[in-house]
């Protein structure tokens, strides 16, 4: 097989001959009872979804929607885990819940490898991942990350008001995972908006949609391209050479994987970073004592992430079956919240505070059971760095105008807009 009849140039998306998997309709607007009719996509959600999972939890700790076609959203610690580890009933066909399901047959590999797959073949395709984010493999990142971040920050050339979250936050994933895929670092505001499409643009027709991650798809085929014709150390490369059960694998793997690492590594950490920020920026006594004791930061950080954990995942339920007490039909979504089970009293003390030298901390942030975030070494890299530049530059910062603050829509949560005041 030649180069182009394995990686055809022009990009033929293979859901043009499939079915297209079923839709549901529109889901956005006023919600009615949080109970009943539950959307993740309103603005209270967004702003501040926590004390309406608290409610939830104590009232209808298994809520419903028909929203999206019919999902669940369960908020107890226990019950999100269980969903997590049940492989048998739970399938990872599509984790990102909005008004189209894929079609069924699209499992155990679906579409980006290995988050969308189910066992078997799961193991195999995560397998091929775990050695490109070891600790050690990450640590390589790390003095290119911190001289970035400093390079972030002098650009912010004696402002007053600086957006972290847009100048600042956003940057360090990009640029950390351009680097580590090969791909060119000012491709960043490319990124930014194929991240969009996935994660944001649930509610547009599936066309539309689909025709947004042709370009994504498009963009990483001539990455590939790029890399045939230049092969080089990067997990570009490291993909297109690797093999699974004696075959290099299926172009759909390659670039559904690349696909993956671009948005989770992405959205994902712009978020966990923002939002640490922002609690420091709003609360002086744990920013004195950060600033103060700086050995204190991998236990605040570990903190931050489980009380603003930013993803929740989906699942789809394979078959009708009564689950915990509701009646779960087959194909219904569930809205998988990390952040709530985090926030569950039964689990952790004083699960409503951030208490940044908490001792104990078995959080949910990347994730419970075999999908567990493979770029957490990283993420955790990314942050520790991101927090320990900012702090050491600028020890004194606030919110330059809480209400300017703004937060991102759907399944991962972080602020989107952050004027601090630097000054
Ligand atoms: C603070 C930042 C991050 C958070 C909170 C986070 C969270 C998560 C969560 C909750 C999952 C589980 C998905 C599920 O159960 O369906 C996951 C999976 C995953 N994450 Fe992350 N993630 C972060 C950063 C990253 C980064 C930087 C990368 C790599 C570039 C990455 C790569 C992955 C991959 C490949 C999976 C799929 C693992 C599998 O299906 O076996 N993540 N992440």
């Amino acid at each position: 097989m030649t180069v182009d009849e394995r990686f055809p140039r022009d990009f033929q998306d293979a859901s043009e001959d499939e079915p297209l998997g079923t839709r549901s309709e529109i889901i956005t607007g006023p919600v009615s009872d949080w109970a009943t009719d539950f959307s993740h996509m309103e603005p209270e959600w967004a702003a501040d979804p926590y004390p309406i999972q608290d409610d939830l939890r104590q009232r209808c700790p298994i809520a419903h929607t028909d929203r999206f076609g019919g999902a669940w959203l369960p908020t107890r610690y226990d019950d999100v885990s269980a969903i997590a580890y049940d492989t048998e009933k739970f399938s990872s066909r599509s984790i990102i819940m909005s008004n189209y399901r894929p079609p069924r047959d699209i499992a155990p590999i679906g579409g980006s490898p290995p988050i969308s797959s189910d066992p078997p073949f799961h193991h195999d395709a995560r397998k091929l991942l775990l050695p490109a984010f070891t600790k050690t493999a990450v640590g390589r990142q790390e003095p290119a990350t911190r001289a970035f971040c400093h390079a972030l920050i002098d650009a912010f050339d004696g402002q007053d008001v600086v957006d972290a979250a847009r100048d600042y936050a956003q940057h360090i994933p990009m640029r950390v995972i351009a680097d580590m895929l090969g791909f060119p670092p000012e491709d960043g505001p490319q990124f930014r908006r194929f991240v969009e499409n996935t994660l944001e643009g649930v509610n547009l027709p599936p066309e539309e949609r689909m025709e947004r991650m042709r370009a994504l798809f498009g963009y990483l085929l001539a990455q590939v391209h790029d890399h045939l014709d230049d092969p080089r150390e990067d997990l570009t490369s490291y993909l297109i050479d690797a093999e699974l059960y004696g075959h290099k694998l299926q172009p759909e793997h390659v670039v559904g994987s690349m696909a993956l690492l671009l948005i989770a590594g992405i959205d994902t950490t712009w978020s966990a970073i923002g939002a640490s920020l922002w609690h420091l920026a709003r609360t002086p006594s744990d920013r004195e004592r950060l600033v103060a004791e700086p050995g204190l930061l991998p236990t605040a950080m570990e903190e931050f992430l489980r009380a603003y954990a930013p993803v929740t995942m989906a699942r789809l339920v394979k078959d009708d079956m009564t689950w915990h007490g509701v009646d779960m039909r087959a194909d219904d979504w569930i809205l998988l919240s990390f952040p709530a089970a985090n926030r569950d009293g039964a689990q952790f003390d004083r699960a409503d505070e951030v208490v940044i030298d908490r001792e104990v901390n078995r959080h949910a942030a990347f994730g419970l059971g075999i999908h567990r975030c493979v770029g957490s070494h990283l993420a955790r890299m990314e942050l520790r760095v991101a927090l320990e530049v900012w702090l050491e530059r600028i020890g004194e910062f606030s919110l330059a105008d809480p209400a300017a603050v703004t937060w991102s829509t759907g399944q991962i949560r972080g602020p989107r807009e952050l004027p601090l005041r630097v000054r």
